[in-house]
């Protein structure tokens, strides 16, 4: 989705705002451009298409401008030589002590909304008077109304989108005012922004004021970073009245400032970061900063936090791409995630962060999930675990419907949120909701530190999953799936290990050698990952087979059919190939009528607990000339000779023989309600072994099989995109996080 940058300050601005948008273009984008203030002129540069089209236009400008007197093109020549590396002298610009002036810079990355993706829409966008320049993430509801107010008053619009409105009607607003004073420009900015609904995350550059740079945002992130310069004795003082931090109450410390949508642009230039919040209002100048809110005074007690990623996390580490390089880093993101969820003294599960609101978790009826996409699919995976071995109803909300179909909310509802950005908008918007609504509590479960989403959540899960820069989530959902199964455990071992008096969670862990047992398991885990990721080429062969086709059939069941709506998703998202998941048994309820042989159906058979029930499906599909891919244990004859291929997958892993007779305690001994209305005469272990054919080993517990086929659904999707020479880290319209409803 669109991506914004900003750099108030005496560096190459050009260059920085294009390395800025840059790193923005994982988000997903069809157009971008800049704005550059310097002290002769505000301009801006702008092209459909990608970044490197927008490098190249700006180039030719600079060549084109430096090869004409200043008396051809006095503005564009002197500007474009400003602090972009040119010689200054030369456009006879005065020097300063440090030979560069603070010029401001912004840079946006657009995502089509209101009107086709072209170089007029593109942003930056100018007010009328080309006084201001904005760009704008978000989208303005009311833009009609103010369309047809500023028409009235003379002004005209060129593109197609709202944010030339929006651009005009603060100019509007700041002509009323006067922009003498800076201070007044952002009097008037605060009364247009009263007036403006919807989503906003922008950036205002003025021509009459370069040195400063302006920002604000209502429901679409923003980030201010910054770095300490140099304070050398000649560096602007700052203003009175700016905030200055100070060091041991006598030096000041001068800052340089970075402003981004997402951390990641800014992580090469900065090392503390203060994510805006709703309804306010930034201002950089001369090294400083001052926060305004919308409806009080300056904010004075505004903190910065160190940032967290490394700059090597941003390279591709010889990999062709991001989402390669995330889908081979899960063994080691895999243990991060186990290894953050267990205290190293006890070698117990220990999610401290969830202490806050430990009694309204053990005192929860029902727990909510919303969530939107792969993010979406772990929590139905969740669903499933937690139901199973907690014994507590779980529903899964989409969260873009909820908030608007009356949902039915009761007074020990726990919400959970799952957002792998934290900042997708649907997610955010149904959880305020949740807030504004109703006295419920909500955990986040995210991969993103401080995002939106762990600040509007009461408490927060940190997946641990590392920066994941391609489009399709791929680390981070493996990663959502271990945080779940730690969640289900970690509540299972509280209530055995804190003799919790709960209302609806029996005792489920007896014995803490249970948990250690079962920590020792998951800890070997990742193994599993390895071994698939070594069969990558396997999977190639497999996916050079669906390449050819147009559309493709996932099936799973139980805790694999979240999976293959996730090889579906995957499969869509970045070959382009139109793909469903289905649980295996809801095909023949209408898919089935879309089998034949164009038709590519991929089952996820796990281990051999529906074998036979499996086998009905596959069946039927090869009754019908559908072409059979099977991922899973495929040593059994029958499904060998249906299938075109088959993916084995080793899962000794997934299992160890002393976890049968934990989770056999867990579901079965103390699930009273169900022991009453079922007659479970069999164990555990007997009852899978019901569904089984016999000779393909014991039935164990399975709630790690869907991760280890989560990877080869992420390798077939990979290997058929590429294979389609598709770009699988920026598919097409899509982005990486979605900051519109
Ligand atoms: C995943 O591959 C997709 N890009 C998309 O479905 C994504 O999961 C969804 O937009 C939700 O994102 P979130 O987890 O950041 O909230």
């Amino acid at each position: 989705m669109c991506g914004i940058i900003g750099y108030s300050g005496k560096k190459d601005i050009a260059n920085i705002i294009i390395e800025g948008l840059q790193s923005l273009e994982y988000r997903g984008y069809d157009s971008a451009g800049m704005a550059l203030a310097g002290p002769y002129n505000l301009d801006i540069y702008k092209k459909s298409g990608k970044v490197s089209v927008l490098k190249e236009f700006y180039k030719k400008r600079v060549l084109e401008a430096s090869s004409f007197t200043d008396k051809n093109s006095p503005e564009i020549g002197k500007n474009l030589s400003h602090n972009t590396g040119g010689d200054s002298s030369k456009k006879g610009i005065s020097k300063n002590a440090n030979n560069k002036l603070i010029c401001s810079g912004i840079g946006h990355t657009r995502w089509a909304t209101h009107g086709i993706a072209s170089d007029i829409n593109a942003h930056p966008h100018f007010s009328n008077s080309s006084n201001i320049a904005i760009v704008h993430n978000g989208i303005i509801e009311n833009y009609n109304e103010l369309k047809n107010f500023l028409l009235g008053e003379g002004y005209i619009f060129k593109s197609q989108t709202d944010t030339e409105i929006f651009v005009n009607f603060i100019e509007y607003n700041i002509r009323k005012i006067g922009d003498n004073e800076v201070d007044d420009i952002v009097f008037a900015l605060k009364v247009a922004l009263k007036k403006i609904k919807g989503q906003y995350a922008i950036l205002l550059l003025f021509k009459n004021h370069p040195e400063i740079l302006i920002g604000a945002k209502k429901n679409a992130p923003l980030v201010v970073g910054r770095t300490l310069v140099e304070n050398k004795s000649n560096e602007s003082m700052p203003e009175k009245g700016m905030f200055i931090k100070t060091k041991k109450g006598v030096q000041s410390q001068n800052y340089e400032y970075f402003v981004a949508s997402d951390i990641l642009p800014l992580a090469q230039y900065v090392n503390e970061v203060r994510f805006l919040n709703d309804n306010e209002i930034f201002l950089i100048k001369s090294n400083n900063i001052k926060i305004f809110s919308l409806d009080e005074s300056v904010i004075t007690d505004f903190k910065f936090y160190p940032i967290d990623i490394k700059k090597e996390n941003i390279s591709k580490n010889g990999y062709d791409s991001y989402m390669l390089k995330e889908i081979f880093e899960q063994p080691i993101s895999i243990k991060k995630c186990i290894k953050d969820k267990i205290d190293n003294k006890s070698n117990l599960f220990c999610l401290k962060t969830l202490d806050p609101i430990l009694q309204d978790i053990f005192s929860a009826e029902r727990i909510i999930i919303l969530s939107c996409g792969t993010s979406l699919n772990a929590a139905i995976y969740g669903k499933y675990i937690i139901e199973k071995y907690c014994n507590i109803p779980v529903s899964i909300e989409q969260a873009s419907e909820f908030r608007y179909r009356n949902p039915l909310v009761r007074n020990k509802d726990l919400f959970i949120g799952i957002s792998q950005s934290g900042e997708t908008a649907d997610t955010l918007k149904a959880l305020e909701y949740v807030k504004e609504n109703y006295n419920a509590k909500i955990i986040s479960i995210s991969n993103a530190k401080n995002s939106t989403i762990t600040r509007l959540a009461d408490v927060n899960l940190d997946i641990c999953a590392g920066l994941e820069i391609g489009v399709a989530s791929t680390k981070a959902f493996t990663n959502q799936l271990m945080t779940l199964i730690i969640f289900n455990f970690w509540l299972m071992q509280k209530t055995s290990t804190t003799g919790a008096n709960l209302s609806v969670l029996p005792e489920r862990i007896s014995k803490v050698s249970d948990t250690i047992d079962i920590i020792s398991f998951l800890n070997s885990f990742s193994s599993a990952i390895s071994k698939v990721l070594a069969n990558s080429d396997k999977i190639q062969k497999v996916a050079l087979f669906i390449s050819k086709f147009k559309s493709a059939l996932f099936l799973g069941r139980d805790t694999l059919f979240p999976i293959a709506l996730e090889g579906a998703l995957k499969l869509k998202e970045i070959s382009y190939i139109h793909a469903e998941g289905y649980s295996a048994a809801e095909m023949k309820h209408g898919p089935i009528a879309l089998i034949d042989k164009n038709m590519p159906v991929i089952t996820l058979i796990g281990n051999t607990k529906f074998l036979k029930k499996n086998l009905s499906s596959i069946e039927e599909i090869s009754a019908r000339n559908g072409k059979i891919i099977t991922i899973g244990t495929v040593g059994n004859l029958e499904v060998k000779a249906l299938s075109k291929y088959c993916i084995d997958i080793d899962f000794s892993d997934c299992f160890k023989p002393s976890m049968d007779g934990f989770i056999t305690k867990a579901s079965f001994t103390h699930n009273k309600e169900k022991q009453n209305s079922e007659t479970y005469s069999s164990s555990f272990t007997e009852k899978f072994n019901e569904n089984c054919t016999p000779g393909l080993g014991t039935i164990q517990d399975d709630f790690l099989i869907p991760i280890t086929t989560t990877v080869v659904i992420q390798l077939l999707a990979y290997h058929t995109a590429i294979y389609k020479k598709c770009d699988v880290d920026k598919p097409r319209n899509l982005a990486k996080s979605v900051t519109v409803e």
